[in-house]
């Protein structure tokens, strides 16, 4: 199937030309400077592959979007928006994948980012039905920390999930996937056709079709939820019947489920969305540093954050 290997295509094409008409006009990188491997992830419109570069050595993921496919369904406009989110956060913060180069050939554009090894976190999850608590709440306090510097640059990610919580070679997590990302330029934003994954989605998009950082804090409760639960806050047979559970709050957390975890999740699962914890402007008595003091936050060491070991995954 041609659509699963685009960058095979481009790489074989690549191959055709030689060297100092792919490599160097503009001193820019192409295709063939990079040796493809496997097949990390797949989406609508783009195959992430891992590929090392031929000289260094180095291993990046490599995000192929195609420009056909993308053009035929006026999603041009998304991969600007996903490379300009991801030039704005820069090489700033280690909890968020960033990107080295862009290049392009006739067919495909071409993303190369920081590949993370140990995959998913979805996948973990999967894997071991839920994390512990120690778990959980380290990598609640990264996806914070990560949002802190995400927000503070004036981006909004708007479909933080599991699937898009990816783990590096010392299980540290790294954020992915602008291509839902938003750059705001004024603080609540209207989305026009944008809706994220159900299960994460917060109900002021719902509702309204308002977005603005404090949509990621929603998704973040959903996911500490999940972390700990073993299971989705808001789960229907369809996703209408999700989104009716998300409008309505209607979640139970499961016996056992940790206090002070609860009620973080209790905190960021509110409707209004400047009432969630941590939504406030900086300087704001309920600004993120108010998320980052809550009790169960109490013994991370955010200077620390990310030197120090992971725990191990259990
Ligand atoms: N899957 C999607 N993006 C990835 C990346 N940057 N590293 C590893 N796997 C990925």
């Amino acid at each position: 199937d041609p659509r699963h290997s685009p960058s095979r295509g481009a790489q074989s094409r690549a191959h055709s030309r030689t060297r100092s008409r792919t490599n160097s006009v503009n001193g820019r990188f192409g295709a063939d400077d990079f040796n493809f491997g496997d097949i990390l992830g797949e989406g609508s419109y783009s195959t992430v592959m891992q590929a090392t570069h031929r000289v260094t050595k180095h291993k990046y993921a490599i995000k192929v979007l195609d420009k056909g496919h993308l053009a035929r369904n006026n999603k041009l406009q998304t991969a600007l928006i996903e490379k300009n989110t991801l030039v704005r956060l820069g090489a700033g913060h280690p909890g968020i994948v960033k990107l080295h180069w862009t290049f392009q050939d006739e067919y495909s554009l071409f993303f190369v980012l920081d590949l993370a090894r140990n995959g998913e976190l979805q996948s973990r999850i999967s894997k071991m039905g839920s994390l512990s608590v120690e778990c959980s709440r380290y990598y609640a306090a990264q996806i914070v920390d990560a949002l802190d510097y995400m927000h503070g640059k004036g981006v909004i990610h708007r479909d933080l999930k599991p699937e898009n919580l990816l783990l590096d070679d010392n299980f540290r997590l790294k954020i992915t996937d602008f291509g839902t990302g938003k750059i705001l330029d004024s603080d609540v934003q209207t989305a026009k056709t944008f809706v994220g994954t159900a299960q994460y989605v917060a109900p002021e998009l719902l509702e309204n079709n308002e977005t603005s950082r404090s949509s990621d804090l929603w998704a973040l409760g959903c996911i500490l939820y999940q972390m700990i639960a073993g299971r989705f806050a808001f789960h229907g047979l369809s996703e209408y019947l999700t989104w009716q559970k998300v409008k309505a709050l209607d979640y139970t957390f499961p016996d056992g489920f940790d206090e002070q975890a609860k009620d973080l999740v209790q905190k960021l699962l509110v409707k209004s969305p400047t009432e969630r914890l941590g939504a406030g402007e900086p300087g704001n008595p309920n600004d993120i540093m108010a998320l980052k003091a809550h009790p169960f936050f109490a013994s991370i060491d955010w200077a620390t954050l990310w030197t120090i070991a992971a725990p191990t995954l259990e």
